[in-house]
């Protein structure tokens, strides 16, 4: 056991080497987020809300931000759809579930928009069009909301302020790539 130590310390210069191999890289690419960010209305969320995504930091242009932002709507549509889609079974014959129905055929309208229309505007560089489909999108939160204010249901508030808010966001990023 008397090379044990001597292995500890290699392993350990081991990871520092690639500790200070990586920061650097890393931390341009927090710079690259919060400068894109500073271009938006709400910096603090638009950093919020590209957290969500393992992959942000990893970015290098308006464009893959864009695109992330997109991921990060798309999946926050899916999440709420599902939830609803559950709810709205869950309440079968009963005005909640008319409300719920509302809230389930727009986010699968927002899905379609965000997931298929705007992932492809974008990926073409129709930055016009895709900025057009993540606004339909964004509706999606209000319609929801609306439909459950209607019955005084108040739980689905804060999802449907998330929808409006990474939507909000995703659409901010690609106005930039439309003003570059
Ligand atoms: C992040 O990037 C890696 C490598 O490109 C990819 O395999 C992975 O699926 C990405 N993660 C997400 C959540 O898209």
């Amino acid at each position: 056991m008397v090379g044990t130590p001597t292995i500890s310390v290699a392993m350990v210069l081991v990871v520092l080497a690639l500790m200070s191999y990586g920061l650097p890289s890393a931390h341009a690419d927090v710079a690259f987020i919060s400068n894109t960010c500073k271009k938006t209305k709400n910096p603090a969320l638009c950093e919020d809300v590209l957290s969500y995504h393992e992959n942000s930091t990893q970015a290098s242009t308006v464009h893959e931000l864009a695109s992330i932002a997109l991921e990060i709507a798309t999946a926050i549509a899916k999440f709420n759809s599902k939830n609803f889609g559950v709810g709205a079974r869950y309440n079968q014959g009963t005005p909640v579930e008319d409300a719920l129905d509302v809230c389930l055929q727009a986010y699968d309208d927002a899905i379609d928009n965000l997931k298929v229309l705007a992932k492809h505007s974008l990926h073409v560089g129709d930055y016009a069009d895709a900025l057009r489909k993540v606004l339909d999108a964004k509706a999606a939160g209000d319609v929801c909301d609306n439909a459950l204010k209607r019955i005084k249901e108040d739980f689905a508030v804060e999802s449907d302020r998330k929808m409006t808010e990474r939507c909000g966001v995703t659409a901010e990023l690609i106005g930039l790539l439309i003003h570059k």
